[in-house]
């Protein structure tokens, strides 16, 4: 119970494990974040995306089943909370949704080793990318 409270602090308040930098517990599993994300703004503010480092994206195994129990135990996981002005968006089979999706995973181990999930719609989809878009479009 305890346990479970202090999981969710730490996971929905990046400020309170800022000083962790850059974990990367994923030993199969790709970063699924987009990595050719170059910053708000830059080249321009229509295309844009916040670096990984700006979203603070972390990769931890096994944690995510802690707190949302479908999810493999086998798993990687991220949760990613954009940074200000931009929103995530996730990419199924090569098309980019808006997409508040908040947490991903992939299995170290198994059939579905190396293949990144989100919930999305109720269902779990299989997603090749995540972005923290800008969200001004001019
Ligand atoms: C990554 O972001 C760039 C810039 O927004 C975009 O053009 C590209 O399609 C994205 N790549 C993936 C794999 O999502």
């Amino acid at each position: 119970m305890t346990f479970r409270f202090l999981l969710l602090i730490l996971l929905f308040c990046p400020f309170a494990y800022a000083w962790i930098e850059e974990v990367d517990d994923c030993k199969v599993c790709r970063p699924i974040y987009n990595s050719t994300c170059r910053g708000v703004g830059v080249p321009s503010l229509k295309t844009s995306c916040a670096t990984a480092k700006e979203t603070g994206v972390e990769y931890t195994f096994g944690l995510l089943h802690q707190i949302f129990p479908h999810v493999p135990v086998n798993s990687c996981g991220t949760v990613i909370t954009c940074p200000l002005r931009t929103s995530s968006t996730i990419k199924i089979e090569n098309k980019e949704f808006p997409a508040p999706t908040l947490y991903h995973w992939c299995e170290e181990t198994g059939k579905n080793t190396g293949k990144w999930y989100a919930r999305f719609v109720h269902e779990n989809v299989e997603i090749t990318s995540v972005a923290c878009k800008s969200i001004v479009r001019k």
